[in-house]
């Protein structure tokens, strides 16, 4: 059988390291988009890209960026994939605050980019889309739990952004008949996890905390309540709904959700570090069991809008797509920590 092609932008992130290996082992011949940079940008990659068994390259990657519709044009018609995933995207709402134009112009116009490039070239050859659409477009929302039908209250550039990306791609749908799908994914972390997300900055500070190779841990707004889940999980969902029978949006969550503070509490547990809040607002802070401040609230690393609530509702992938989470919170914290112990030796 004739080997399926998919070609993913953002494979250098988080997601692209999983998704790629996740379409390598089901046997598609995999390329990716990557941006020159002056430093190296594939370290969460170069594990898949030279397979020591096969002594062959098992990734082909090519130069180009969002921003430049003649790389993203002839990247799709070079290779005519069978499947595109468009995981790129300037992925921190805090940093959407500071560039906002650039955040609009990847993650909404890139999307538009994409599609109409495969647009064009429908007639040729029918490329599936598969658009990284966030919790984050549900932002100010007051449902308890998000589904499909509840309501888009963007709270930043990135979510407006994210939120253009996913109206485009349905327009495309309807309009044109191409076959776009939306996921619209709720946090997911990993050991490959950005190190300025907070679930990433939590488990390495604590770790290092741990091994008294750090002092303290600076946080912003521990209240905010999030639904996490692990990357794994959620890039077998992205294929699941590209392999759809028919193009649509997905939510994709855990329907667990707990503040910032929480996960705190239960990596400390994890590490064996007994903690102690005390204080409110600005001045709360966490003590070790010697009584050192551990943890401080820092205003630097609040928003100008707070999205304060995400919990999902999947229930809708897991009966037309049979997906379901398989990795709860403390797998999740457990793999993250031990992932930055091995780094020390341990
Ligand atoms: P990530 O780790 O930040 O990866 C983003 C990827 O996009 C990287 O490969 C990055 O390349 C690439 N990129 C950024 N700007 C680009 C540009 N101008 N042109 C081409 N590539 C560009 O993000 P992730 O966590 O894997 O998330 C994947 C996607 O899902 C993103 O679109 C994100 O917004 C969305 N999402 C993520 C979550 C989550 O919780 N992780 C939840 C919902 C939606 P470099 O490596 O060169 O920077
Ligand atoms: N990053 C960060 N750093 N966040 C902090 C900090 C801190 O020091 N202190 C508190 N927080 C709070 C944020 O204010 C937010 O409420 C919550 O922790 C989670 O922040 P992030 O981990 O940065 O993730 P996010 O929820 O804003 O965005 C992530 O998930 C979205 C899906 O809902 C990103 O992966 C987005 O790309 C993704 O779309």
């Amino acid at each position: 059988m004739k080997k399926k092609i998919a070609l993913i932008f953002g494979i250098t992130g988080q997601d692209g390291a999983y998704l790629s290996k996740l379409l390598l082992k089901k046997k598609y011949i995999v390329h990716g988009v990557i941006r020159r940079s002056s430093s190296f940008n594939t370290s969460r990659i170069d594990n898949i890209y030279q397979d020591p068994l096969m002594k062959k390259r098992t990734l082909i990657l090519h130069y180009g960026d969002m921003i430049d519709s003649l790389s993203v044009s002839s990247i799709i018609n070079k290779i005519l994939p069978d499947e595109i995933y468009n995981l790129a995207a300037q992925s921190h709402v805090a940093v959407s605050f500071e560039v906002p134009e650039y955040t609009g112009n990847v993650d909404g116009l890139g999307t538009l980019r994409i599609l109409d490039v495969i647009k064009s070239l429908r007639n040729k050859k029918k490329i599936k889309f598969y658009q990284a659409g966030t919790s984050e477009m549900y932002g100010g929302t007051q449902k308890k739990a998000q589904n499909e039908k509840t309501n888009f209250e963007p709270q930043s550039p990135y979510a407006a952004a994210k939120l253009y990306a996913h109206w485009i791609t349905k327009i495309y749908r309807d309009a044109y008949g191409v076959f776009a799908s939306n996921g619209i994914l709720f946090n997911h972390e990993s050991p490959l996890r950005g190190e300025t997300f907070v679930t990433k900055k939590i488990i390495k500070a604590l770790t290092k905390i741990k091994l008294k190779k750090q002092k303290k841990l600076y946080l912003g707004n521990i209240y905010s309540k999030r639904d996490w889940g692990h990357a794994e999980d959620y890039v077998e969902a992205m294929w699941k709904i590209l392999n759809n029978k028919f193009p649509d949006d997905f939510v994709i969550a855990t329907n667990n959700k707990m503040t910032i503070k929480h996960f705190v509490n239960l990596v400390a547990k994890e590490l064996n570090i007994s903690i102690k809040w005390k204080g409110r607002g600005i001045n709360e802070k966490a003590f070790d069991q010697k009584g050192n401040c551990i943890i401080e609230i820092n205003k630097r690393y609040f928003r100008p809008l707070e999205v304060d609530n995400l919990r999902g509702n999947f229930n809708k992938a897991k009966k037309v797509l049979k997906w379901r989470p398989k990795k709860n919170i403390k797998t999740l914290i457990k793999e993250m920590i031990d992932y930055e112990l091995e780094k020390y030796g341990y």
